[in-house]
């Protein structure tokens, strides 16, 4: 993961890295540091954690000294990988105080190359992965190599999933740069040049980005710009006119950016049917382009919380439009030689765009000969420029790391995409068409009114705040949100959870259920209800401690739950079809008040980072 970001050609360089930072937090905030160079001094400040922490050592240090008149400078924000979380450990890595580098990925060959260069003599004080580099372009500068031929040898050295920067003190004015399979975007100044994790990262700085593609390097300076193949063939990338974002967003009068983005559920989730929904009652979604001429199997991939809401996808596709549907974790289908036989068509699913492992599933889709589609919110994101069709989820920035509004908007595109195939392949009729439609218009509302049961749900969160571990069941349609739930909340909270398909308790897990651990089920009358009361009474007869939420009749039935909360009324067909949209909302409630009770850091928990950008 790591964010990086370089300015070259613009005073107070350092300043504007640190802007460009605070916008990348969401790729790892383990540890941060900046490096710049003036008047032929290299000057490095790390700072282990936060932001923040980088920023006031960053002010003592210029309230203290002469102010560091600066116009090259390179800066990181890190998501550990090798190495534990240290300033040493801190990027930028530099070589002799005279080389600094920022890097975001893995390079896969570096303990042999490590190896090679102390045999050589050079000392390394870090554990990472990254400090080979700044010491390779020590070795090839030092052999009498410019910056440019310094960096094609290195990268003709190293191995892996990689973006980085470097800057040497003996070429002042020039940045290296490369990318293979991590993002990095070039951004154009007037006399000025600039280098992100994302375009947004450098949005503050220039509008004309550049995106560097796979194998790429680029020598940049600041009235000068050379890209090259990995065959160092020199060419022209396509300058891309991208929208800035509306300055820094703030958490709007909530405590965290969770909350507020659970709030705003209702809000955004007409952004995502905009597009989608022409009239109230026609679906604009074009399946032949999507891969579907004819009816194939569809395969899904994704990750986390993605891939949860692909789960659910695949019950709606089958149960609405009679087509078959695999889901497949991308980090495993990418290292399987999978069949394709039947399938046409792959869609990915990605809040970000850029998780790694979903992109690598991406293309190993392509390779196959897969027409590839992906749901995914931010727009121009590596997966989304990759992808042969883009369907938007459009709920703007998603800033906690735990995702909640993606996940209901992109269950939205799901529903809409299964109504589709199921009117392409004359599973449904047009007239349910327009009832559906009529469904996804009241989901806002619906949502509106779950979102009264927080008071409810907040004494739960009480009541369970000390848990060791806490098991989510579901059946159906619920039972991917049995998963969801279990993630939120172990992601934010640190309780042990798992989820459970309702049925499958009685084939092992059920051994975990002792006195007073909590189990909670989100349930609805649609017709499976008994089966799942009935695995919940098993639970309940072996000590557990019962949560219900459900709506009345079930409520009604399952007399023995210990804690329950019946949800607002709702016709019996919206309901069932509907219910992962309205059992989204106690999920991620639940999961926030508990983490809220435990005082643990919600918008940033521990170990994780909004983008996965690493295997
Ligand atoms: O950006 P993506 O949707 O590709 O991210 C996939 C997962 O990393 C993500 O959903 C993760 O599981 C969330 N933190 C869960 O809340």
């Amino acid at each position: 993961m790591c964010g990086v970001v370089a300015v070259v050609g613009k005073q107070n360089a350092t300043q504007l890295v640190i802007e460009g930072l605070r916008k990348l937090e969401y790729r790892g905030y383990d540890s941060a540091g900046i490096a710049s160079m003036s008047n032929g001094t290299l000057r490095t400040i790390k700072s282990e954690g936060k932001l923040y922490k980088l920023i006031d050592k960053s002010n003592e240090i210029s309230n203290d000294k002469l102010h560091f008149d600066n116009s090259i400078a390179i800066g990181h924000t890190r998501w550990a990988t090798h190495g534990n979380i240290s300033v040493e450990n801190a990027h930028p890595l530099t070589s002799e105080n005279k080389i600094a580098v920022v890097h975001n990925g893995i390079i896969e060959n570096y303990e042999i190359l490590k190896n090679e260069l102390i045999s050589e003599g050079y000392d390394f004080i870090s554990q990472t992965d990254t400090e080979i580099l700044p010491h390779l372009f020590m070795k090839y500068i030092k052999l009498g190599n410019d910056f440019l031929e310094a960096g094609r040898l290195v990268l003709k050295d190293i191995r892996g999933a990689f973006a980085f920067v470097a800057m040497s003190l003996d070429f002042p004015n020039q940045l290296f740069a490369s990318r293979n399979s991590s993002p990095l975007a070039i951004g154009l100044g007037e006399k000025s040049n600039f280098i992100g994790s994302d375009a947004h990262s450098i949005d503050h700085l220039t509008q004309r980005i550049i995106y560097l593609e796979d194998g790429d390097h680029a020598l940049i300076k600041s009235d000068e710009l050379e890209i090259f193949t990995k065959d160092k063939v020199k060419v022209n990338r396509k300058v891309i006119n991208i929208k800035a974002e509306l300055g820094l967003i703030t958490k709007g009068g909530y405590k965290h950016f969770m909350e507020k983005e659970i709030f705003e559920q209702p809000s955004v989730i007409p952004q995502t049917t905009s597009t989608l929904i022409k009239n109230n009652s026609e679906i604009t979604i074009d399946i032949d382009r999507l891969g579907f001429e004819n009816k194939n199997t569809l395969l899904i991939s994704a990750a986390g919380t993605s891939y949860y809401a692909g789960m659910v996808g695949k019950y709606w596709i089958e149960q609405i439009a009679d087509l078959p549907v695999i889901v497949d974790l991308a980090s495993e289908y990418r290292y399987r030689k999978p069949s394709v036989f039947g399938q046409s068509s792959m869609l990915v699913i990605s809040q970000s765009g850029e998780s790694l492992d979903t992109l690598m599933a991406l293309r190993h889709g392509k390779e196959l000969g897969l027409i590839t589609n992906a749901i995914v919110n931010v727009e121009g994101s590596t997966i989304d420029r990759e992808v042969d069709n883009s369907l938007y989820t459009k709920v703007g920035a998603e800033i906690g790391v735990a995702s909640t509004k993606s996940f209901t908007s992109q269950l939205v595109i799901l529903f809409l995409i299964a109504v589709a195939l199921g009117k392409k392949f004359n599973n449904v009729k047009p007239r349910k068409i327009k009832e559906i439609c009529s469904y996804i218009n009241k989901l806002p509302s619906a949502i509106a009114q779950m979102l009264r049961i927080e008071d409810e749900i907040k004494l739960i969160a009480q009541n369970i705040k000390n848990a060791k571990s806490i098991i989510f069941l579901g059946r159906g349609l619920l039972y991917p949100l049995a998963l969801e739930g279990a993630l939120k909340l172990k992601e934010i909270s640190y309780i042990h959870a798992e989820g459970f398909a309702a049925g499958e308790m009685k084939h092992g897990p059920i051994a975990l259920i002792e006195d007073n651990v909590p189990v909670v089920m989100f349930l609805i009358s649609d017709g499976n209800e008994d089966k799942s009361i009935s695995n919940l009474q098993e639970a309940h007869s072996r000590g557990a401690k019962i949560i219900l939420i459900a709506d009345k009749k079930c409520i009604e039935k399952a007399t023995f739950a210990h804690l329950k909360i019946e949800i607002p009324f709702f016709e019996t067909d919206f309901k069932s079809l509907l219910s992962p949209f309205l059992m989204a909302i106690p999920a991620q409630l639940l999961a926030y008040h508990v983490a809220n009770e435990r005082g643990t850091d919600v918008d940033q928990p521990r170990n994780l980072a909004k983008s996965v950008t690493v295997e």
